[in-house]
């Protein structure tokens, strides 16, 4: 008898759970209510639409901390000495920015903007570490007056700066941006230590470049980084370049006497976008990394380094989606269009680099999908494609979509093309809800516009 009951809860529990939708599985922020509606943190998005208008960006704040913990929690329980600097351009929205400041977090930026973003929210100075290329002469001043950790990505940022710290004779703490030479498996455009990338010093330059900032009376060298890209999915090329940063590492004690005070991995692991990607745990790059830092330590016998880290989009990236609402539905010879009100102004990420975001029919989320479509954006472009070939529900003009994941390098990457101004934001926090970005209007288009005396 009990034998047929457990066979007959393993059969319902196996139906159960081909119906349920497997973001559910992970992303344990987003229900479904009882009115077959999405929620995350416990709010239903349909009254969010409805009170906000669409579209709209909703972040999770509980879901931030808790990835936060876990990333860090991964590390510092093998390695004593961890920080993390979040990685401001995921997502700079101030509220987001509290929210992990008061975790602690610190900040890796790559502007003047997020300079002033940082300081605003009253980051201490000694947590941000300012990487990016190309910075301005002023961004450099910026930066030095502010008393940041200055990460060069080339001896001649180096140069520069040397002048501006002599002339307002200012001791600055610096490190070098490493170009590891090493291919992840991600999108072309994501891989930013390749050989022939952009980004950093390649290994052959880093004694020279120390060696001339050792001998400068204003640098006190402080640190080696490396970020070798973006939605990386396997530990390996990490534990590839930090073998890499750490034999580097070696080589400056050796040859230079220069012992530093940290070793900086960058940012750059992945999130699960989609059911048939794999998810790799945190705890596993934590164990690659770690293993091959103290490996190294050992073998150069080196004084420990605090280890940095520099997550973006681990920590944000799925605690936000995109909401908006279906305004026509058009049948061609070729597609269905699902018509919305959002485009990649809003969400660029796949026209950019054709990634996948999950598209949930959010005011009837259970319904059985039954034909494919595109979601199409409400640009003038025509790869103002959202999502293509998806299987949905028979979707209605009027219904909610959702886009899931777009915590990060959605609203930071938006932009008014087409003169649609910026949507709103909310934030949900302990199962309450806060605007914290008001939707622009048409008159915020014009802010900043002149037109010049004779054309008027
Ligand atoms: N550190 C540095 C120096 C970076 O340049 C980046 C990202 C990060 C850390 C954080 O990487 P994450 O952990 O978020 O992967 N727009 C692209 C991503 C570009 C990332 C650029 N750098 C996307 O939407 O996939």
């Amino acid at each position: 008898m009990r034998r047929v009951f457990l066979i007959f809860f393993m059969i319902i529990l196996s139906l159960y759970s081909q119906g349920k939708q497997w973001f559910l599985e992970e992303k344990t922020h987003l229900g479904i209510n009882e009115k077959n509606h999405l929620t995350i943190g416990g709010v239903d998005v349909v009254n969010l639409a409805e009170e906000f208008g669409t579209p709209l960006y909703v972040i999770d704040g509980n879901r931030i901390i808790e990835r936060y913990k876990e990333f860090l929690r991964a590390f510092d329980s093998l390695y004593p000495k961890v920080e993390i600097k979040y990685a401001y351009k995921a997502n700079t929205s101030l509220a987001v920015l509290k929210i992990l400041k008061n975790q602690g977090a610190g900040a890796d930026i790559v502007s003047g903007g997020e300079l002033y973003v940082a300081m605003t929210i009253g980051l201490a100075p000694e947590k941000i570490i300012f990487t990016g290329n190309n910075k301005t002469d002023e961004e450099l001043r910026m930066a030095l007056d502010a008393g940041v950790i200055i990460n060069f990505d080339s001896i001649h940022e180096m140069e520069r700066l040397k002048k501006i710290c002599a002339e307002k004779k200012k001791i600055v703490r610096v490190s070098f941006r490493v170009n590891p030479s090493v291919s992840p498996e991600t999108h072309p455009h994501l891989a930013t230590g390749l050989w022939k990338s952009k980004f950093g010093i390649h290994e052959d330059s880093v004694l020279e470049a120390y060696k001339s900032a050792k001998g400068f009376e204003y640098f006190k060298i402080s640190g080696i980084h490396m970020h070798i890209g973006s939605q990386i999915l396997d530990s390996e090329p990490y534990k590839e370049a930090t073998s890499k940063l750490m034999d580097l590492a070696g080589k400056l004690k050796n040859h230079l006497g220069v012992e530093l005070d940290f070793i900086d991995v960058g940012g750059g692991v992945g999130i699960r976008y989609k059911k048939d990607m794999k998810s790799v745990p945190i705890k596993n790059f934590a164990e690659d990394i770690v293993k091959t830092i103290k490996e190294k330590i050992k073998e150069y016998n080196l004084k420990q380094p605090l280890l940095y880290l520099e997550p973006g989009r681990w920590i944000v990236g799925d605690a936000g989606i995109l909401l908006t609402r279906v305004s026509t539905i058009k049948k061609t010879p070729f597609k269905k269009f699902i018509g919305v009100d959002a485009g990649f102004n809003t969400l660029v990420r796949p026209v950019l680099y054709d990634a996948y975001h999950e598209v949930v029919l959010a005011n009837r989320v259970n319904e059985k999908s039954e034909e494919e479509v595109y979601v199409a954006g409400n640009l003038c472009e025509s790869g103002d494609i959202l999502a293509k070939d998806r299987l949905l529900p028979k979707v209605e003009e009027n219904d909610l979509l959702a886009f899931l994941d777009a915590g990060a390098y959605a609203i930071s990457m938006a932009s008014a093309y087409n003169s649609r101004p910026f949507p709103a934001e909310v934030l949900v926090l302990n199962g309450k809800y806060y605007l914290i970005r008001e939707r622009e209007s048409y008159k915020d288009l014009l802010r900043n516009q002149l037109i010049p005396e004779f054309l008027k």
